[in-house]
């Protein structure tokens, strides 16, 4: 896929990233978000990103100040209407994606590619109420998506192998690896990936070990690139027990039951890093495990 104007809706922690690696592989980019407020957040957020990666010598000035030029907020979905890829990062709950999908199709072209980021849900159940279908894909990108060099591209019993080609020369123009995957809850990544961060913190419940001994001991002794509470944090705890809840239901399986500490944690507002807490403290100059009475 040449240079295309890509539309991204919801600006959080996938929404801006995604947003970014557009941008710098040169793609216009349209943001769009429900709550207004979070697009000085995104601004900031993607800024930063941007910053970093001058600092290190893995993108020009030059090319800092394009990809910020190529990224425009947008106050409503109409405004989405002439993209030619439109991709979904808001929240991890079914109706409101299918809206968002039935929404996008009254404004958008007919061949416009349609693409989730869901990390648990199916995508043939976006796709209920829509004219076309064929059109809607996954592509599960990962957090920070921009270190993260996968992207899981997701055919659904009714993704057309159109959308999947365009999905894939889409992911590898961001210079990303695609894995393809069936529609199945989790995909490959999260399947794996979602028991190990609920077991962590089930041996967290159970004294097995503090959660900075956990973290440390699957560092060093796993060589992971963070601890599970560390990446627990980094996706946001909110995320994880909807990821959790969802593929439970599929698959009825305990292991991929939210526990109640995490439960418990969300209650309290401990998203995580976007909110400055979860199961370290972000507000200070480094990370500081909380105190959670456990
Ligand atoms: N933007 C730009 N640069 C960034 C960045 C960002 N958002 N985050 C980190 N960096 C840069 C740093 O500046 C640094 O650069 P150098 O190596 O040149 O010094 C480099 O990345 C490494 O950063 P750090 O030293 O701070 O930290 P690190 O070595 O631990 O790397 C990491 C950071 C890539 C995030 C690494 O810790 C990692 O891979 N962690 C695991 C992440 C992971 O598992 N993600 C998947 C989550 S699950 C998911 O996303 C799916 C889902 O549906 C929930
Ligand atoms: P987030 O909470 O950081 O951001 C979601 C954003 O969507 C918010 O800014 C919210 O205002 C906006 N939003 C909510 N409903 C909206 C609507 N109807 N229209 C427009 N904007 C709306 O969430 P996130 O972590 O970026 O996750 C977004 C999606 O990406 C979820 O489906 C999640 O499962 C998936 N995902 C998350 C991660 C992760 O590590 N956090 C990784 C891969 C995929």
């Amino acid at each position: 896929m040449t240079q295309v104007l890509v539309g991204v809706v919801g600006a959080g922690l996938m929404g801006s990233g995604i947003a970014q690696a557009a941008a710098v592989a040169g793609h216009e980019v349209l943001v769009h978000d429900s709550n207004g407020a979070q697009w000085n957040h995104a601004r900031g957020v993607i800024e930063a990103s941007l910053g970093k990666l001058v600092e290190k010598g893995k993108l020009t000035p030059e090319a800092l100040l394009a990809a910020r030029e190529r990224i425009r907020f947008v106050p409503t979905l109409e405004d989405l209407a002439p993209c030619d890829v439109v991709i979904e990062a808001i929240v991890e709950t079914l109706a409101p994606k299918q809206a968002l999908w039935q929404a996008l199709e009254k404004v958008c072209r007919t061949d416009t590619l349609f693409a989730t980021n869901t990390s648990s849900l199916s995508v043939v159940d976006q796709t209920i109420g829509l004219q076309h279908p064929e059109r809607l894909i996954g592509l599960h990108f990962f957090n920070p998506v921009p270190m993260m060099p996968l992207v899981e591209v997701v055919r659904s019993v009714q993704s057309s192998p159109q959308a999947m080609l365009a999905g894939l020369e889409f992911v590898a123009g961001l210079g990303k690896t695609a894995v393809t995957t069936r529609d199945e809850s989790g995909f490959i990544v999260n399947l794996l990936l979602v028991p190990y961060l609920l077991d962590a913190v089930r041996a967290l419940e159970r004294g097995v070990g503090s959660m900075t001994d956990i973290d440390a001991a699957m560092k060093l002794g796993a060589g992971h690139p963070m601890g599970p509470f560390t990446l627990l944090d980094f996706v946001g705890l909110d995320t994880v027990v909807k990821i959790g809840e969802i593929i439970f239901d599929q698959y009825r399986e305990t292991r991929y039951a939210p526990p109640p500490l995490l439960r418990r944690m969300v209650a309290a507002g401990y998203t995580g890093k976007k909110s400055g807490k979860g199961f370290y403290d972000w507000t200070g100059d480094v990370p500081a495990a909380m105190e959670l009475g456990l």
